[in-house]
């Protein structure tokens, strides 16, 4: 039924893939609920977004036959896996991460060149995400180049909208962990006292996690990380490259500096959408919507959108903080939000410490990502 409806607009229209924010600020002024073959009822407005949100019972995660832990489940199994996953992001365990944290980020700081210009996706976002990431879950660094292919092959995959190369790409991931799991299962007592072992010792409905739930939740804790936080350090860094009095402002009060992120990320998103599936008919938009149906939650656009935060480009981080979606609401709020901001806010800390003199690189446009990924293929910026 679907598929032969006329659609309202083309998400990978080259242009709207080039600069997808005013696309989807037009969208939201002139069709908020739009129909496509790619994303099929995307959402614009954040009171739409919203609804979505709140009514997990109309709404619901379970859009593919794949386990996906816990983002593609609904109550109540999904309170049972998020009770096991919501203590590795606790203020105790955030607090016993924060050394290894600033560690990383000072070295990776300070290989920045003190004078010259360098693209900060790859060298920088790109290596931060994924030399936390692997630190984190106390994984080797012998994973971060095959982490970073795999990062690039499953959003080139999302993309083209080809299944069989998403479900390569998943396989391939899988039987990395898997060998992870079965390393610290031969290792038995000696096996590292880390967060993927902690995670192997986890149980649900009395039982232990299967390998498949295992290597689920780490597949969604590795998307979770790698792509947003990257995404998120190219977001900040084009912000305040080309934001000399912002970049003032939060050396004079670095305390202002964990809500302005979290508001440069609400402009510019660096997750751009999830799904969701109608378990009935709905009215969203004055558009009837069957049961049944895919809906995308573009963040990028109610996060921007004039009836909540009127101009969406102004930096307001106190006004805007309780309308932010940037981590989601309701009950799939995203758990890892206290990793990613002490993650961010150590990074920038430092950053604004060691090099806090940067700008855009002359003759160097900085390029977008392409949807589903947000923030910058590429960003050359000149530092000293
Ligand atoms: C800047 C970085 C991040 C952003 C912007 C972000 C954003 C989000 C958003 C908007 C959701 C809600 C999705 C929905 O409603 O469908 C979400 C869920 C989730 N996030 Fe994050 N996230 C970030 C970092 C992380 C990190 C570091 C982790 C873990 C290591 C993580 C793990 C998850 C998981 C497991 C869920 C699913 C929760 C559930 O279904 O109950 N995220 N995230």
């Amino acid at each position: 039924m679907s598929n032969t409806r006329n659609p309202d607009w083309n998400p990978r229209d080259p242009a709207i893939l080039h600069q997808p924010l005013k696309a989807y600020d037009r969208m939201r002024c002139e069709c908020p609920v739009a129909w496509s073959d790619y994303q099929h009822w995307s959402l614009f407005r954040h009171a739409d977004v919203m609804r979505v949100l709140h009514e997990p019972e109309t709404f619901s995660n379970t859009v593919s036959q794949h386990l996906s832990v816990p983002n593609g489940m609904d109550p109540p199994e999904h309170g049972r896996y998020r009770a096991i996953i919501e203590p590795y992001f606790s203020p105790d365990a955030m607090a016993r991460f924060e050394p290894e944290c600033r560690r990383i980020a000072r070295e990776l700081v300070q290989s920045l060149p003190e004078q010259g210009e360098v693209d900060v996706i790859p060298a920088f976002a790109e290596d931060f995400a994924l030399r936390i990431q692997c630190a984190f879950m106390g994984w080797r660094s012998d994973l971060h180049e095959p982490l970073r292919e795999w990062l690039h092959r499953n959003l080139a995959a999302t993309l083209s909208g080809d299944r069989e190369a998403m479900a390569q790409v998943a396989v391939d991931f899988d039987s990395t962990i898997r060998s992870l799991l079965a390393e610290r299962r031969e290792a038995g007592n000696q096996a590292p006292a880390d967060t993927t072992t902690a995670l192997m010792n986890e149980t649900v409905n009395g039982r232990s996690l299967s390998d498949e739930e295992l290597v689920s939740i780490l597949r969604n804790w590795t998307v979770g990380e790698l792509g947003t936080i990257s995404a998120s350090v190219g977001i900040v860094l084009h912000a305040l490259a080309g934001d000399a009095v912002l970049r003032e402002r939060i050396t004079a009060q670095p305390e202002t500096l964990n809500a302005t992120i979290d508001e440069l990320l609400r402009r510019d998103a660096p997750l751009m959408s999830n799904r969701r599936v109608t378990t009935c008919p709905v009215t969203l938009g004055g558009r009837r919507i069957e049961a049944g149906e895919r809906i995308t939650l573009l963040w990028a656009a109610a996060n921007r959108d004039e009836a909540v935060f009127g101009d969406p480009d102004a930096i307001r981080p106190e006004a805007n903080a309780s309308s932010n979606l940037l981590y989601g609401a309701g009950i799939h709020v995203c758990p890892g939000a206290p990793l990613a901001r002490l993650e961010l806010g150590t990074l920038f800390e430092e950053l604004l410490y060691w090099r806090p003199r940067f700008r855009h690189a002359s003759g160097a446009e900085p390029r977008r990502a392409h949807y589903p990924a947000g923030g910058f293929a590429s960003l050359k910026l000149a530092f000293g």
